[in-house]
């Protein structure tokens, strides 16, 4: 995955591989320490996850400082490391959708002092545009369900919305992850669907 949003206000994107991939691990595990995640990474852990999407992590720059990252697989291939995600697959075709035919965007984050800038809003919909241009039928992602989610609103405004199923019941999965301070384990991650 590869695109170019100098276009918009002045970001560059580069594959994983430029960059010094520690560096970029740490930084990884700066963000999901962060409420509401609040998610324990080692240095190595961090490491191990990012080197495991490779150049399907792209970092976002601005005047050669890092601002941010953003990731996406399509979908039927992040089911090989998350066979959980089987359970979005009905809902998917329910709405006449081709899973083949869906990305999944694994990440996306901006760096503390560069939020509010309209950085994170750039990076997505470049990566819209990008798989727009592959022919996908929608972009798949899965979000933390407390309402202290910044990025709730953002893909809302995107036109994000919840997978339901044919109840109208939302589809989640739960993760649990080694917590900082008194947060429970399993956290609720609810998908969401953009259709294009
Ligand atoms: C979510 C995140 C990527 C947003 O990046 P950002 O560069 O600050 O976002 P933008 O400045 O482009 O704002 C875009 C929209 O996001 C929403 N938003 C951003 N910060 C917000 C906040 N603190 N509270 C509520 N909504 C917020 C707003 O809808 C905003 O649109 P508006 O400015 O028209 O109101 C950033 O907060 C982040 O990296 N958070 C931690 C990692 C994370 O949660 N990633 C998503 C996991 S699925």
């Amino acid at each position: 995955m590869s695109f170019d949003i100098a276009k918009n206000i002045g970001l560059q994107l580069f594959p994983l591989s430029n960059f010094n991939s520690r560096e970029i691990a740490n930084l990884y595990a700066e963000i999901w320490r962060d409420g509401p995640y609040s998610e324990v990474w080692t240095e190595d852990t961090a490491h191990q996850a990012v080197s495991s999407m490779g150049d399907n992590l792209l970092v976002a720059t601005f005047d050669d400082a890092i601002i941010g990252f953003i990731a996406g697989f399509p979908f039927i291939q992040s089911l090989e490391s998350h066979p959980d995600f089987f359970c979005a697959t009905p809902a998917i075709q329910q709405l006449g959708l081709d899973v083949k035919k869906i990305d999944y965007l694994a990440e996306l984050a901006v760096m503390h002092s560069y939020r509010g800038l309209g950085y994170g809003a750039s990076l997505l919909q470049s990566y819209v545009d990008y798989v727009i241009d592959k022919g996908c039928e929608g972009v798949l992602l899965r979000t933390h369900a407390s309402n202290r989610n910044p990025a709730l609103p953002l893909y809302k405004n995107f036109g994000f919305t919840y997978l339901v199923d044919q109840t109208g019941k939302r589809i989640t999965t739960e993760v649990n992850h080694p917590r900082l301070g008194n947060i429970p384990e399993i956290d609720h991650r609810p998908f969401h669907l953009l259709k294009l």
